[in-house]
């Protein structure tokens, strides 16, 4: 009999913590009841192309894009964001040069042009859009939490 008390006891702390816990994620499993029916899509978010570079919220964030990328061929054999971010063409096109971490291979050896693995910009580098966190986000950023920079004084 206690035994049971006690099994209870523990179900219903778990119930509750969960409810407690639980983060409220947006419903990412399609429509209900039917997960599997075709819905007309979300028109997409309008995008920043301010041409302002913004502020990356740590050192090694993948910057955001500033600009429009619509149209733009991004494919095995066709490369358009290389035809401005290039080493080779930055001058003609004012674009910032793809940085050293770009042109090296995971052995650290330097090449010539892009790596394999950073060939495909936007697996990593997203448009901007203004939209609201899915999730609340307490991040800090380090300056905010007493760090000062060198030289600050
Ligand atoms: C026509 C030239 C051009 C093309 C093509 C182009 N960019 Fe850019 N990009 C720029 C310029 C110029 C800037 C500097 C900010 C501005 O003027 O928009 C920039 C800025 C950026 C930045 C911000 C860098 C930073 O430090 O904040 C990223 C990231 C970027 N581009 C990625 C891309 C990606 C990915 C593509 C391809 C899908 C692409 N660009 C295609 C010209 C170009
Ligand atoms: C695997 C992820 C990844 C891919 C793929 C990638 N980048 Fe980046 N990129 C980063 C990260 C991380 C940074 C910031 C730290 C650094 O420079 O490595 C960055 C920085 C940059 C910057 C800023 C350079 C500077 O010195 O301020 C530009 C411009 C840029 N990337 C453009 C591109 C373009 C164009 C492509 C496609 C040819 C590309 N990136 C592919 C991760 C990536």
């Amino acid at each position: 009999m206690m035994m049971q008390f006690r099994l209870i006891a523990v179900f219903t702390a778990c119930l509750v913590g969960s409810f407690v816990f639980a983060q409220n994620v947006p419903e990412l499993s399609g429509p209900s009841p039917d997960p599997m029916e075709s819905i007309p899509a979300e028109p997409l978010e309008q995008f920043v192309t301010d041409d302002v570079r913004q502020m990356r919220a740590y050192p090694e964030q993948p910057p955001v894009i500033p600009h429009s990328i619509e149209g733009y061929q991004l494919s095995v054999n066709a490369n358009r964001c290389m035809s401005c971010h290039r080493r080779e063409h930055t001058q003609g096109s004012g674009a910032p040069m793809i940085s050293i971490t770009h042109y090296m291979t995971r052995e650290g050896q330097m090449l010539a042009d892009v790596s394999p693995r950073r060939y495909f910009c936007t697996q990593c580098h997203v448009s901007q859009a203004d939209t609201a966190p899915l999730i609340d986000n307490t991040f800090t950023d380090m300056s905010e939490m007493g760090a000062t920079g060198a030289g600050g004084n």
